[in-house]
Order: structure tokens, then C-alpha cells, then sequence
């Protein structure tokens, strides 16, 4: 049997992508992976049709994977779900905690909070009980509806779900290290829908955001600004992207706005970040999702955020064939959730 395998199940707005891995070894090793193009409207319906669509290519996709588990762990998308780190709680017991939690979500949750799901995880608390100690914790908050689909999704797809977390926290645990002397990392997750962003120490997320701003919006105005199909728009993009000397920098032009928009919300998160964390300054940034490859882009993002800027690899942790080394770390930024998802151990 091969327990201790997982898959890793990212159902993104345009693609599904998978990572399996055996956890048998120290160092977790790659069986497969794959991915499919996702249905349209696809898992952001509500209508069972869709839904049903979403289950059949995610079973294609299984079938042509061919994990030896039917054990998955899913990513649920940052832009439904709502987090927070909650930094003024005084020191609790685990019972007080969850309890504290519950008032605490009801300032950043615009929902019922009988309506959700509550997660946390512990940051940081006192050793011991004073006037000054405190407890800082990551609370997650999802819909219970939106929960409920994701479950039917897999059970249609015939896979039994182990677990269920957010894109970010899969994201971080692929891309930054647990140890103490890994730098303090933004991630910007560039999806075709949203881009989403987390501020990671020590392998522990302290800021999230999502804005409604991804590949699709660059695609889009390539298409407008030139009048092309979206297939030629795609295609450009892909090709010349953010290269300033290509096509007399007409393409450049045209994506700059929106690109800036992106580098916008950084600033805002890493300005949000080092107010409040004076001793954990961001001294990374690692561009995530099928759009951190735009040609240009980290160059781009290099220059304006004045920081050092690379492409994910979520393959560090990870056992490789090394006949598949090259062409994964091509892949790398797109496998970035899938992978992480894998990772997870319980
Ligand atoms: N080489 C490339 N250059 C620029 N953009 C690219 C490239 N390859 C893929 N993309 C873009 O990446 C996006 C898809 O990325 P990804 O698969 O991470 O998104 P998704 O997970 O389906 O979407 P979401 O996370 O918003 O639900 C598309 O908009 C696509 O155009
Ligand atoms: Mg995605």
C-alpha cells in the first residue's frame, strides 16, 4: 500500500495541476505530476454542471497521472477565503484561545462567522503568564459553502480528501524554509485570475492579500490595445512580455499599467509589513504561478522593488529524477501550490 503518498490538487481558474509525492523517504520524492486545462466557468460556479465538468478533468487528469493513492490534498483560492494575523490577544490557554479566536474573526470576516470554518496557528506566545505576555496567532476563516463544494468536486472525482488548506500557506511551505536563517520572503503568486501575495519568516505567514488582478487582465489589454484574439494576445505575451526592446516597446507600454498595478500592492504589503516587524525586514521576493514567467518580469519587479527577485523553485525540498531536473525547473513557479500541497505531512 502506499500510504504515506500524496497528491497535491491545485484547481486553478485556467489550469488544474497535480504533484504526487512519497513520503516514505526522509526527503519526499516526486512519483508525478501533470496538469489539464481547467473547464470553463469551471470551479468558481456554483451550478452543478460545472461542477461536474471540473470532477471529469480532474479524473482525466488523475487517470493520466496514476498516483498509488487516492489521497489529496486540495488548495483552497486565497480571493473566497479570509485570513489575518492577530497580533493582541493576551497570553490564553488552548480553550480561552478558541474562543478569543472567534470574537477576534468577527472584525475581519464579513459573514456570519456561524458560516465558516476557523482555522489558526500559533506564532508566537509568551513562555509564561504575565501582565506583558502575548499570543499572536494566523487564523483562517472559509466558507462553509464553499468547503462543501470543494469536498463534492473530490468525492465525484473519486478521491478521498486528507486535508484542505489555503493556496498561500501551500505556496510558502514549497518555497521558503522553516529554518531560522532562511530571509524573510514575499511571495506573489500570479494566477490568471488573482494575484496573490504572502509575507513569510521563518516559514510562517504574517501577511496575505489577494487582488483581482492576473495573466488574464495582461492578455486582455494585448488583445485590446492591438486588436487581436485572445489566442494571439496569449501568444505575445508569452513571447515579448515585459521586454523592453522588443517591438519597439509597444508591448512594454501596454502591460506596464497593469503589471503596475501588481508592484503597487507589493510596496503596500512590504511598507504594511516593516511597520509593524522592524527586526524581520523583507530581503526576498519570490514570484510564483504561471504568470512569474512573463518574460521581463523579474527584472521588472527587481527594479522597482529594489530587491532581490527570483523565479519559485518548489523542487528544493524535494527528490527529482534528474533526467526531469531541467524541464521542472522551467515548470517550477507553475507547480509552486500543487507542490506544496504534497508537502503536507499529516
Ligand atoms: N510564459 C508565460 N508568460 C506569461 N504568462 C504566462 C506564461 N505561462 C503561463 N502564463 C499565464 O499564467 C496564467 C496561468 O497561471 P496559473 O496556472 O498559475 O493560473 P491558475 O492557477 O489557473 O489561475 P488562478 O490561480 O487565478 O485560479 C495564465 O494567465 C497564463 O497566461
Ligand atoms: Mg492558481
Amino acid at each position: 500500500m502506499a500510504s504515506g503518498t500524496k497528491i497535491g490538487l491545485d484547481i486553478g481558474y485556467s489550469s488544474i495541476k497535480v504533484v504526487v509525492l512519497s513520503h516514505k523517504d526522509k526527503v519526499p520524492r516526486l512519483l508525478s505530476l501533470g496538469h489539464i486545462a481547467a473547464p470553463q466557468p469551471g470551479i468558481v460556479s456554483e451550478a452543478d454542471l460545472d461542477l461536474d465538468a471540473v470532477s471529469k478533468s480532474i479524473s482525466t487528469l488523475i487517470d493520466e497521472v496514476k498516483p498509488p493513492t487516492r489521497d489529496v490534498v486540495v488548495g483552497l483560492p486565497e480571493s473566497r477565503i479570509f485570513t489575518r494575523v492577530v497580533y493582541d490577544l493576551p497570553f490564553l490557554s488552548d480553550d480561552e484561545l478558541g474562543q478569543a479566536i472567534r470574537y477576534a474573526a468577527e472584525e475581519f470576516v464579513p459573514m456570519p462567522i456561524k458560516d465558516v470554518n476557523l482555522y489558526y496557528q500559533v506564532l508566537f506566545r509568551s513562555p509564561k503568564k504575565d501582565a506583558k505576555s502575548r499570543t499572536v496567532v494566523f487564523v483562517v476563516a472559509a466558507p462553509k459553502l464553499l468547503i462543501a463544494k470543494y469536498l463534492k468536486v473530490l468525492t465525484q472525482a473519486d478521491l478521498r480528501p486528507v486535508a484542505i488548506e489555503t493556496e498561500l500557506i501551500a505556496a510558502s511551505r514549497s518555497l521558503v524554509s522553516f529554518s531560522t536563517y532562511s530571509p524573510t520572503t514575499l511571495i506573489i503568486q500570479l494566477g490568471a485570475s488573482t494575484t496573490d501575495f504572502a509575507i513569510v519568516s521563518e516559514g510562517l505567514i504574517l501577511l496575505t492579500r489577494s487582488i483581482a488582478t492576473g495573466g488574464i487582465a495582461l492578455t486582455r489589454i494585448i488583445a485590446q490595445s492591438f486588436n487581436f484574439e485572445l489566442v494571439q494576445a496569449e501568444e505575445y505575451k508569452k513571447v515579448y512580455g515585459l521586454l523592453e526592446d522588443q517591438l519597439e516597446g509597444k508591448l512594454y507600454r501596454t502591460l506596464k499599467p497593469i503589471v503596475d498595478v501588481i508592484v503597487t500592492e507589493a510596496k503596500r504589503m512590504i511598507q504594511a509589513h516593516e511597520t509593524q516587524n522592524k527586526q524581520r525586514l523583507i530581503k526576498r521576493v519570490v514570484l510564483s504561478g504561471g504568470g512569474a514567467q512573463l518574460p521581463g518580469l523579474v527584472r521588472y519587479f527587481t527594479d522597482n522593488l529594489g530587491l532581490e527577485v527570483q523565479e519559485a523553485d518548489p523542487w528544493l525540498g524535494i527528490t527529482i529524477d534528474p533526467n526531469l531536473k531541467n524541464k521542472l525547473a522551467v515548470e517550477g513557479p507553475h507547480y509552486a501550490v500543487s507542490a506544496g500541497l504534497a508537502l503536507r505531512e499529516e
